[in-house]
């Protein structure tokens, strides 16, 4: 295979781990990044050119040379940066924005699940506030209510307290909180289960399934606090067992990507599937079309093979499932985060003891809003770093992380305790009071 010189855009921990990735295989012969962040830059070249940027971005490409780029965030790709990018000649490892609309539409999603038989929370949209404070006698409690479009990590509430509900209806409906994208709400039964995240690489037609995650998306341990992007995840779940990674297979994964093709927008990147694993098997809570963050960092260290070589090939549209195969072992990725990330985020925080980490090779660490000043990490972001550890299992990955993360000092910064613990982030329930989805 000729030599691949790669580009990542994006510029957090789920492009820091993409990037370190694909540079170990030996197809890729540069691995860039843009814009990347001062932790990136210890190990890759940064290109100076925003996510947003898509003639920066086509520029770029030509003048290194690149023969794949793999496009991390949601923004971009809903902004159909995909689409310049394949208009310009540019092999690119991303959904169209037609395709990504699984994402960044709640309804779209909803209707072609249930053209195409996917078990999912029952749902209604509304645009009317009236109409929508009426049916939360039909829904509820606890009531789930979800903004259609991408809302920065905002678009989701789910509570128990009625006039909570009405608030937020009235914040999305009447006061145009949340945009375009926030006047149309859908509102869905609350499933009870065990949250899984299931990523597939998919050319369009076929797909490979990675290892499972558990992604950890409220702010303190013990599942407390308000959602957040993510506090930490381990992968593989045990909870895919290989006879319920099949029913994902050919229940969820394969009925959405045909139902895509079948619209003449085929499902060509990272199909992410959150799931609930209820009492009747498992049901879709969202499809996102991108890795997961923080589930990449997790599941990304567990490949075998050419990452290069898989991605090309769906870009390619002709996918060779066969290049990657999963590792034995387990990973534990824990986010240090802003001391007051997700309501209030400080910003002024410095993680000290960072650059001790890297004797260890099954010890990793990814960035994603650090900077490096007055030679120092300071935290300027709400999900600063993520500290990584491999092990046989995930108790031992657990206990290096924690031990890594121990010899950490400095001010401003925190983490969750509980990621990976036997019975940690298991106990939800109480305080529901979440703000889910995305951001940082
Ligand atoms: P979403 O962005 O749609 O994945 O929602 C964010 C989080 O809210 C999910 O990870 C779940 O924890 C929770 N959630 C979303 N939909 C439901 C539902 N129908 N029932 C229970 N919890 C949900
Ligand atoms: N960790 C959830 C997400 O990437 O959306």
């Amino acid at each position: 295979m000729t030599p691949v010189r790669v580009l990542v855009v994006g510029r957090g921990g789920r492009e820091h781990v993409l990037a370190w990735r694909l540079a170990q295989d030996p197809e890729a012969s540069e691995v860039l990044v843009a814009p990347g962040n001062d932790g990136m830059a210890r190990s890759h070249r940064c290109i100076a050119v925003d996510e947003s940027d898509s003639d920066g971005l086509i520029a770029a490409c030509r003048s290194e040379r690149i023969d794949l780029a793999v496009i991390g965030p949601e923004a971009p790709l809903a902004a159909g940066l995909a689409d310049r990018l394949a208009a310009a000649g540019i092999a690119v490892y991303g959904p169209s924005a037609d395709a990504a609309r699984l994402e960044s539409s709640k309804l779209f999603a909803k209707k072609n699940m249930l053209e195409a038989g996917i078990a999912t929370a029952i749902g209604r949209e509304f645009e009317q506030f009236e109409d929508a404070v009426a049916a939360l006698s039909r829904f509820g409690p606890p009531w789930v209510l979800k903004v259609d479009g991408l809302a920065a990590g905002k678009g989701v509430l789910i509570t128990r307290e009625r006039k909570q509900a009405e608030e937020f209806l009235a914040a999305c409906l009447l006061q145009d909180h949340f945009g375009v994208g926030g006047r149309r709400i859908v509102l869905e039964e609350f499933l009870e289960g065990e949250e899984l995240s299931v990523m597939a690489v998919s050319d369009g037609a076929r797909f490979t399934l990675l290892p499972a995650a558990r992604d950890y998306k409220r702010a303190l341990d013990g599942d407390q606090g308000p959602n957040t992007g993510g506090m930490g995840a381990y992968a593989p779940s045990p909870l895919l067992e290989p006879s319920l990674e099949d029913v994902v297979r050919g229940r969820v994964i394969a009925p959405i990507l045909q139902r895509m093709e079948m619209l003449g927008t085929p499902f060509r990147g990272t199909l992410y599937a959150g799931l609930m694993l209820t009492p009747s098997g498992p049901m879709v809570l969202e499809f996102n079309g991108r890795f997961g963050d923080p589930e990449s960092q997790a599941v990304l260290p567990l490949l075998h093979g050419s990452l290069t070589r898989l991605l090309l090939s769906a870009a390619q549209g002709a996918l060779e499932p066969e290049v990657v195969q999963r590792e034995p072992g387990a990973v534990v990725a824990v986010a240090l985060v802003d001391e007051g990330y997700p309501d209030a985020v400080w910003a002024k925080g410095t993680i000290e003891g960072l650059e001790k980490l890297t004797g260890d090779p099954e010890l990793m660490v990814f960035h994603a809003g650090t900077r490096w000043e007055e030679g120092r990490w300071q935290v300027r972001g709400g999900r600063a770093a993520y500290v990584v550890a491999r092990a046989e299992s995930s108790a031992d990955a657990r206990a290096r992380v924690y031990r890594a993360i121990e010899s950490l000092r400095g001010p401003g910064w925190r983490c969750r305790r509980d990621i990976a613990a036997p019975t940690g982030g298991v106990a939800a329930g109480s305080g529901l009071e979440a703000r889910g989805g995305e951001g940082s």
